[in-house]
């Protein structure tokens, strides 16, 4: 069971007289089991903090706990072995490979993470039921609906069991009844896996779903 806590985090992005403060100061806490959304409007800096969280981008000031591991004050290799063992990504779009199944999907993202993917096929189709998928297991990406998409995102994201969750306006590209069902899809699962899940989104379903709120105010 993991918290990740952010404590005085501060980003500034763009170079010379183009650099901008995007975060300031930033407090938050995300715990493990619940959906929490970060809300705020468009350019408010949800992005950069999930960047931040993910251990993607390095903050200029600050600590980013991930249990008791500051990933502030990691180096890059120490990053990259987080990143790959301890947090799960899912992006708007889904961002799969478009030639690959649902099933080859996972295992794609198991094979880069460096586990063995010949045997984490059962795995991986278990993985694909738990979000509804069972139909779907060997259907190719650009085969899927926009909702089944986000669908395989979430199981590929939660396939290698992080600590973190990290999600980026999940709803955006699927219609609202698909909306509302994802949003479900992440709470329960959030849930049951006891994973921390923090969503970056302006979509009233998931901030209305969420079992705690972060709220930027932009700068
Ligand atoms: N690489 C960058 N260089 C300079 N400014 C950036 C860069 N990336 C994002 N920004 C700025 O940071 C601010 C926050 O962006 P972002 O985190 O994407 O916000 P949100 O996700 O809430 O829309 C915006 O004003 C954006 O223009
Ligand atoms: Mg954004």
């Amino acid at each position: 069971m993991t918290e990740l806590t952010l404590r005085g985090v501060s980003v500034a992005l763009g170079r010379g007289d183009a650099r901008t403060p995007v975060l300031h100061a930033v407090d938050a806490t995300c715990a493990p089991g619940v959906l929490t959304a970060l809300v705020g409007p468009s350019g408010s800096g949800k992005s950069t903090l999930l960047a931040v969280a993910g251990a993607l981008l390095r903050p200029d000031e600050g600590r980013v706990l991930l249990g008791t591991t500051d990933l502030a004050a990691l180096g890059d290799a120490e990053r990259a072995g987080v990143r790959r063992e301890r947090i799960g990504y899912m992006f708007q779009s889904g961002n799969l490979l478009t030639g690959l199944t649902a099933v080859e999907q996972l295992l794609a993202a198991a094979s880069v993470a460096g586990r063995p993917a010949r045997r984490l096929r059962a795995a991986a189709e278990h993985a694909l039921t738990e979000v509804g998928l069972t139909h779907r297991l060997h259907h190719r990406a650009d085969r899927l609906s926009g909702g089944e998409r986000q669908r395989v995102a979430l199981a590929r994201a939660l396939f290698l069991e992080p600590d973190l969750l990290l999600i980026d306006e999940p709803t955006a590209a699927v219609d609202r009844s698909q909306a509302a069902a994802l949003t479900t899809l992440i709470a329960t699962t959030a849930q049951r896996r006891h994973c921390a899940a923090l969503v970056a989104t302006h979509d009233p379903i998931v901030a209305d779903a969420a079992g705690a709120t972060i709220a930027m105010a932009g700068l």
